[in-house]
C-alpha cells in the first residue's frame, strides 16, 4: 500500500506556520489511507500489505501526532490567543477575536477526544492485523476519520489566516524554536546543513 513520509523539510522550523499546515495535510492523507485501510480489510481481510500499512499508519498516530497537539497546546493557540487579546479591536474587531478564542478552547477540547478514538482505533488495527475488523472496529475507525478530518479542516479553513494575520515575527521564532525542539532538533542546527 502506501509510503507515508515523516520528514520535515529543513526550511520548515523557520515558517512554523507552512510546517504546521503542511504537517495537517500529512495527517489528513494518513486518515483517508486509514479509511481504505479498514474498507480493505472488511472486504479482504488482514495480508501483510496491510499490516504493514496499520504498522506506517500507527507510527504516524503514536509520534507525529501527539507532537502536533503538543505544538498547538503549548505554544501556536496560546500565542494566538495573547495576539487576539493584543489587538483590542485593532487588527481585528472583538467579535472576531472572541469566535475565534471560542474556536480555539473547541480545537483543544477536541485534542483528548482523538486521543481517546486513537486509543480504541488502534486497538482495533492490532486486532485486524490477525483478524477481520468487526462492524464495531469499523464504525470507530469511521468516527475516529471524521472527527479528526473536520478538526482539520476548522485549523486550516478558520484558524490559519487569522493566525498568518495575528503572529508577529518573534512568535513565529518562537513557535519554530519549540518545534524543532519538540523533534529533537534545532532550527540553527538545520540551517548548517
Ligand atoms: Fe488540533
Ligand atoms: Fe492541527
Amino acid at each position: 500500500m502506501e509510503f507515508i513520509d515523516f520528514r520535515v523539510p529543513a526550511q520548515g522550523f523557520s515558517q512554523p506556520l507552512l510546517l504546521w499546515t503542511a504537517s495537517h495535510d500529512r495527517a489528513q492523507r494518513v486518515a483517508l489511507l486509514l479509511q481504505r485501510l479498514f474498507e480493505h480489510l472488511r472486504q479482504h481481510g488482514p495480508s501483510q500489505a496491510t499490516r504493514v500499512t496499520a504498522g506506517e499508519v500507527r507510527r504516524f498516530m503514536d509520534e507525529a501526532a501527539p507532537r502536533h497537539h503538543q505544538d498547538e497546546d503549548v505554544d501556536l493557540f496560546p500565542r494566538l490567543r495573547r495576539r487576539l487579546e493584543a489587538a483590542n479591536g485593532n487588527a481585528f474587531d472583538p467579535a472576531q477575536a472572541h469566535e475565534t478564542a471560542l474556536t480555539l478552547d473547541r480545537l483543544e477540547l477536541d485534542h483528548p477526544v482523538l486521543d481517546d478514538l486513537w486509543a480504541q482505533v488502534r486497538a482495533a488495527l492490532v486486532h485486524a492485523d490477525s483478524a477481520t475488523p468487526t462492524d464495531a472496529h469499523c464504525a470507530c475507525a469511521e468516527q475516529f476519520v471524521g472527527t479528526f478530518l473536520a478538526h482539520h479542516g476548522v485549523e486550516d479553513q478558520i484558524i490559519t489566516p487569522i493566525a498568518e494575520r495575528a503572529l508577529r515575527q518573534d512568535d513565529l521564532a518562537a513557535i519554530g524554536d519549540a518545534m524543532a525542539a519538540r523533534r529533537g532538533t534545532t532550527w540553527s542546527a538545520l540551517s548548517m546543513r
